[in-house]
């Protein structure tokens, strides 16, 4: 694990994507001005084999157009407005590749790569990502995440380097990883949803040497908690809001 991370460690979710439409180098860009110590963004790939950064599988929610992101082209998601449904100021924000958000921030940020490739388990995601990782050069500025245990030992086999988030889905759906037998896949940190978090989870994670970040943490109050409890990171949509909530906090 990065040693120079701090602990809380605030990692804007998708961006800060209180405040600029998710996962877009706009979002990026003003989570870096809020102070966030790392961001967290979406990956997956198109149907031409491009890594994209989006978080849903089909794209109506967050941009202009239609379909399935895994059935579209690089070329035909580009076109897609992916910042009005946000809010008219952002019109014309474009879903940005990893490629292209590596150049853009890999140098001045930490960088938590969520691999979503839910819909399709065993693509080449895990291979696709790691290549970039190298041509960056950002093998000690990336974490990898996911909900896809596979995605993450895949990942892992190739940058055994890079620390792993294992993501716990909410509730009795991630019993199993927030378990013991969660440890038979290779990470650094657990990372529950906030519903989830016990002092006793906290204890047992910290006593088997992980960090546990938690998702996705937007209440002051729930922020509190956290910290107080001891949790080693959240990820919020408004690092502006935490970094006020936690110099207050102390
Ligand atoms: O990585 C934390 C969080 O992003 C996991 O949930 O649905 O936002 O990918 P989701």
């Amino acid at each position: 694990m990065f040693p120079t991370l701090p602990r809380p460690t605030l990692i804007a979710h998708r961006g800060a994507s209180a405040h600029a439409p998710e996962n877009t180098l706009a979002a990026f860009e003003l989570a870096l001005k809020h102070n966030a110590d790392a961001i967290e963004l979406d990956a997956k790939l198109t149907a031409d084999g491009h890594v994209i950064v989006i978080h849903d599988q089909t794209v109506e929610r967050t941009t202009d157009g239609e379909g399935r992101v895994g059935s579209l082209t690089l070329e035909a998601l580009k076109e897609l407005d992916a910042g009005s449904f946000f809010d008219i100021a952002f019109k014309g924000e474009r879903l940005p590749t990893l490629d292209e958000v590596f150049a853009a921030v890999g140098q001045r940020t930490i960088i938590n790569v969520e691999l979503t490739n839910y819909a399709s388990l065993t693509d080449d995601l895990p291979g696709k990502v790691c290549e970039l990782v190298k041509r960056h050069r950002l093998e000690s500025r990336v974490l990898f995440s996911s909900f896809n245990p596979l995605a993450l030992i895949r990942a892992h086999r190739r940058l055994p380097q890079v620390p792993i988030g294992l993501l716990a889905f909410p509730g009795s759906k991630g019993a199993l990883a927030r378990s013991w037998l969660g440890s038979i896949i290779p990470h650094q940190t657990l990372n529950p949803e906030l519903g989830d978090v016990t002092p006793r989870l906290i204890e047992r994670v910290h006593h088997s040497g992980r960090r546990v970040f938690v998702y996705t943490v937007n209440q002051p109050a729930d922020m509190r908690r956290l910290f107080d409890a001891g949790v080693d990171g959240i990820f919020t949509d408004d690092p502006l809001l935490a970094r006020q909530t936690l110099a207050e906090a102390v």
